[in-house]
């Protein structure tokens, strides 16, 4: 008789916790460059700009408040200090953009490499069977392909 899994494997869930806490500090930065880039867009494209900028941050604040609890639940810290988030993130941050054109792809490249941390998670949490991390990194996956979507075709 094969063995019933009890749930997820805990050495591999405290290297999903660590993963997750990179991913909340992407996050961070791609929520500050929206903000930036909603408040400093210039140009013909403003209006449409400005409300999706602010469409895309609280969007993402909803998922960084996901990101962090998810993190408290597998029961470790979520990092919460801008120093940390810095010394963690690789996305880079957008200083003094104002053109739509730079915005947006400031903005794309940002969610494409949330999108590669997300596949690294998808794929750990799918091993360590840590079902809840897994359909959250697969709910973000779908919404963030699509936005990338929109973004590339927005550039083209
Ligand atoms: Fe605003």
């Amino acid at each position: 008789m094969e063995m019933k899994t009890s749930g997820p494997d805990e050495k591999k869930v405290s290297q999903l916790a660590k993963d997750l806490n990179e991913l909340l500090a992407n996050f961070q930065v791609y929520y500050q460059n929206l903000r930036s880039v909603h408040w400093n867009i210039k140009g013909k494209n403003f209006f449409v700009l400005h409300e999706k900028f602010e469409e895309l941050y609280n969007d993402a604040q909803e998922k960084i408040d996901l990101v962090a609890e998810r993190i408290l639940t597998l029961g470790e810290t979520p990092i919460h200090t801008y120093s940390d988030y810095l010394n963690s993130a690789r996305i880079p941050v957008g200083k003094n953009v104002s053109k739509d054109e730079h915005a947006v792809k400031l903005i794309a490249e940002s969610i494409k490499e949330l999108l590669e941390i997300e596949r690294e998670i998808l794929d750990k949490s799918d091993r360590a069977d840590d079902e809840g991390t897994n359909a959250m990194m697969s709910d973000f996956i779908s919404e963030q392909e699509k936005t990338l979507w929109m973004l590339k075709s927005w550039l083209a």
